[in-house]
């Protein structure tokens, strides 16, 4: 069995900043709300006008990782590609990474587990990197949730949370035993999954009868979230993650060099930080900048604390999430 390591990091945020202040054009709400609640002072919502899309970002995320591990796009083996906002409802996101990198004719997975999104995805292409099937898997979280909120008062307890933004990873074959991915652990408990979902524009709703319907009423395309009852959950489900992936490799939590958590809730991390009693250069969190990216956020967070020089090699690295389905799990990384 080959070991796999992260050889190559890179992130794409788009220009336009909005500020927690800037959203009362929209709806009511306040910065002093949205710090208190979740400590996002501003996230970055694509200008329309631009180029950006969730696919753009994410080859955008990707060429920086594809460079920075000293690789060329025809090295990539496979494509990952994790998103709740895929530009198109079919095909996925990854076929548009091949195109627009203009790579060999690769395959492309697409993965949809919302906020732990990049965890599956990590953890997928761990197993193809270990069993010797490819060497070079770029892996990629990346979301467009500004153009699908609902951006007036009753949906502000969703919009004032969600950020744009693009993360990518290039994971590669290693033969150094004991560093690298360690393990990855993976969860889900789908009887939760309309507590945060988008139920139509889908199958259970198709566009024709949304329409037809044209009820003024209908939130049923927008993203719903019963804000608390997740909360509950995630805090729970978080810890329990972090623990199962120490256990599996005989850690503890003295062991942890650097925390990197979903970016869901600045006051979710903070709890975990406390449970965990890890200090505050150990927990790296940047949603006061970027809002909740999703199955960006981690990937971004990661590439920001790498390149402020706070991950280094040998250091214990634990990625932990939770959301959406729900789905939750951790990765250990000894870098
Ligand atoms: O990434 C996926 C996983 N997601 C999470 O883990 C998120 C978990 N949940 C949360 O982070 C929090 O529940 C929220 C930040 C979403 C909401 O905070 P909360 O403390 O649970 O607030 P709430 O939903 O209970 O709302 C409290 C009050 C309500 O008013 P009333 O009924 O008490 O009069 C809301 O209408 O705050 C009101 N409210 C707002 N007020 C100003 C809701 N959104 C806003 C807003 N600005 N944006």
């Amino acid at each position: 069995m080959y070991s796999s390591k992260i050889t190559g990091l890179g992130y794409y945020v788009p220009e336009n900043v909005v500020t927690n202040n800037d959203l009362k054009q929209w709806m009511d709400t306040s910065d002093e709300w949205i710090q208190e609640r979740t400590g996002i002072k501003e996230r970055r919502w694509i200008d329309p006008k631009t180029e950006d899309t969730t696919a753009v970002m994410g080859a955008k995320a990707a060429k920086i990782a594809i460079d920075r591990a000293g690789l060329t796009k025809d090295d990539i083996d496979f494509i990952v590609f994790a998103t709740l906002s895929p530009d198109m409802y079919f095909p996925g996101g990854g076929v548009q990474i091949q195109d627009l990198l203009d790579m060999p004719t690769i395959g492309a997975l697409d993965v949809r587990n919302q906020c732990s999104g990049f965890i599956y995805s990590l953890s997928v292409a761990d197993q193809f990197i270990k069993t010797g099937m490819y060497k070079n898997i770029l892996v990629i979280g990346s979301e467009n949730h500004s153009g699908g909120l609902e951006r007036s008062t009753r949906g502000r307890g969703v919009t004032v949370i969600f950020g744009d933004g693009a993360g990518a990873a290039v994971l590669s074959r290693s033969e150094e035993k004991g560093k690298g991915i360690l393990s990855s652990h993976l969860h889900s408990e789908g009887k939760h999954a309309k507590e945060l979902a988008l139920i139509g524009p889908s199958t259970n709703r198709w566009v024709p009868e949304i329409m037809e319907d044209n009820d003024p009423e209908d939130v049923s395309y927008f993203p719903h979230m019963n804000g608390q009852f997740v909360f509950k959950h995630a805090v729970v489900r978080f810890s329990e993650a972090i623990i199962e992936g120490l256990t599996a490799n005989g850690l503890q939590k003295d062991d942890i060099d650097m925390l990197i958590p979903h970016q869901a809730n600045l006051r979710i991390a903070q709890f975990i930080q406390k449970k965990f009693q890890l200090s505050d250069d150990k927990v790296y969190n940047n949603i006061m900048r970027y809002g909740n990216t999703t199955a960006a956020s981690i990937i971004i967070a990661l590439t920001e604390a790498w390149e402020e020089g706070k991950i280094k090699d040998n250091d214990l690295v634990v990625l932990a999430a939770f959301g959406s389905g729900f789905t939750w799990g951790s990765v250990v990384i000894k870098w």
